[in-house]
C-alpha cells in the first residue's frame, strides 16, 4: 500500500491487517510501539475543520515517537491564499515530510496529491467523496462491538506475532459478514456513510437500510457499487422499517456547510432513547460526530451508543495505517 486514498481499491486482506495491527496496539504496552517512527516527520495540511481526524492523527502520530508539521487551517493560513495549486504545495511539502494527511473540500484532492507526491498521501476527508481512515475505524468500532478483539490477539501473541498468523485469524474473526446497518441523515454531502458502504461491499451478506431525507439520499454512484457489488439495500421512511435485531444504527449530521440553502425537516430522524427502546440490546449506535442534535445526549449513557469509543478507536488504526505506509519492523 503506497497511499490511502479511499475505500474502493483497498482488498479485504490490507483492511484485516490493518485490523490485527491496531488490535495489537491496543493490546500492547505503549512502549512496543513508541519509537517506530523515530525520525520521521508527518505534514497535516487540513483545508477544512476538524478535531477527531486532526488531533487522532498527530496523537498517532507522536504515539508512533513521529513529529507533526502542520497547517491547521492551510485554506486561509498556506500559501493556496496566494493562489498555489494544491499540486505545487504537495510538490514542497513533500520535500519536509515523510506522509501528508491531507483534508481538502475537492472530492479529487487527495488523487491529484497522490499523482504528484514523492511521500504517502493519507486521505482525512476529500469533499463529500471519502474519508477513508474515518471508515476504517467505523468498521474496527463495528468489528470490537462483535467482541472479536481479545481472541484476535490471544491467538495472535501465542503464534509469536501477527506476521505468520494474519491468514490463519483473518477470515473467521475479523469479518463483517452479514451486517445489518441503517445510515441515517445526509447521505448525499456527508463522506463517511458512502466511504463505509464502500467498504463493506468487501463482505457478503451486507444488508443497508437508508433513512434520509428526500434531497440527501445516497448519490448515484453509490447505488451504482451496490448493484454491482450485490449489496441489498432498502429506503425507508422512518425507524419503524428498519428490522428490530439490526447490528447498526449509523446517525450522521446534515452537512450544512455543503448544503447551505437547503432546509430540511430532520425530526423524524433523530435517535432518541425511546427509538433506541425499539431496537435489540446488541443494536449499537454508531456517529463519526460531530454531533448537533441527531442523538438526544439521554442516549449516551445507554451501553449501545458507542459513538466516543468510536472517535477513540481513531487513534489505534491510524496507527496502523501509519505503521503500514511508513513502519518497518513491526
Ligand atoms: C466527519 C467528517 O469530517 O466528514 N467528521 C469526522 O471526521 N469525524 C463527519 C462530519 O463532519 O459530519
Amino acid at each position: 500500500m503506497k497511499h490511502f486514498i479511499d475505500t474502493e481499491n483497498i482488498t479485504r486482506a490490507e483492511l484485516e491487517r490493518l485490523f490485527e495491527i491496531a488490535f495489537k496496539i491496543e493490546n500492547s504496552k505503549p512502549e512496543k510501539f513508541s519509537n517506530k517512527l523515530n525520525g520521521k516527520v508527518i505534514s497535516t495540511l487540513f483545508f477544512e475543520p476538524s478535531t477527531r481526524t486532526r488531533l487522532s492523527f498527530e496523537s498517532a502520530v507522536y504515539k508512533l515517537g513521529g513529529r507533526v508539521i502542520s497547517t491547521e487551517n492551510a485554506g486561509t493560513s498556506s500559501s493556496s491564499q496566494k493562489c498555489e495549486t494544491l499540486e505545487d504545495a504537495i510538490k514542497v511539502i513533500s520535500g519536509y515530510a515523510d506522509a501528508i494527511i491531507i483534508r481538502h473540500p475537492d472530492n479529487d484532492s487527495s488523487s491529484r496529491a497522490a499523482s504528484v507526491s514523492s511521500v504517502p498521501i493519507i486521505n482525512a476527508g476529500s469533499g463529500s467523496y471519502a474519508h477513508p481512515t474515518q471508515s476504517l475505524l467505523d468498521a474496527f468500532t463495528i468489528v470490537k462491538s462483535r467482541g472479536v478483539g481479545r481472541s484476535v490477539v490471544r491467538n495472535t501473541a501465542s503464534a509469536g506475532g501477527l506476521k505468520g498468523q494474519s491468514k490463519a485469524i483473518g477470515s473467521n474473526n475479523l469479518t463483517l459478514d452479514n451486517l445489518k446497518i441503517c445510515f441515517i441523515g445526509d447521505l448525499k454531502y456527508g463522506r463517511t456513510a458512502n466511504s463505509l458502504i464502500k467498504l463493506l461491499a468487501l463482505y457478503s451478506g451486507i444488508e443497508v437500510y437508508l433513512l434520509a431525507p428526500q434531497q440527501m439520499c445516497l448519490t448515484d454512484d453509490v447505488y451504482a457499487l451496490m448493484d454491482s457489488k450485490g449489496i441489498a439495500y432498502k429506503n425507508c421512511k422512518s425507524f419503524d422499517c428498519l428490522p428490530k435485531d439490526i447490528d447498526v444504527l449509523y446517525q450522521t449530521r446534515i452537512q450544512s456547510e455543503r448544503a447551505r440553502d437547503l432546509k430540511v425537516d430532520t425530526k423524524a430522524l433523530k435517535i432518541t432513547k425511546a427509538v433506541l427502546d425499539k431496537f435489540s440490546q446488541n443494536t449499537i449506535v454508531m456517529h463519526p460526530l460531530p454531533r448537533v442534535d441527531e442523538i438526544c445526549t439521554d442516549v449516551d449513557t445507554d451501553k449501545r451508543a458507542v459513538y466516543f469509543q468510536q472517535a477513540h478507536n481513531g487513534v489505534p488504526t491510524r496507527m496502523a495505517v501509519l505503521l503500514t505506509l511508513l513502519g518497518e519492523n513491526f
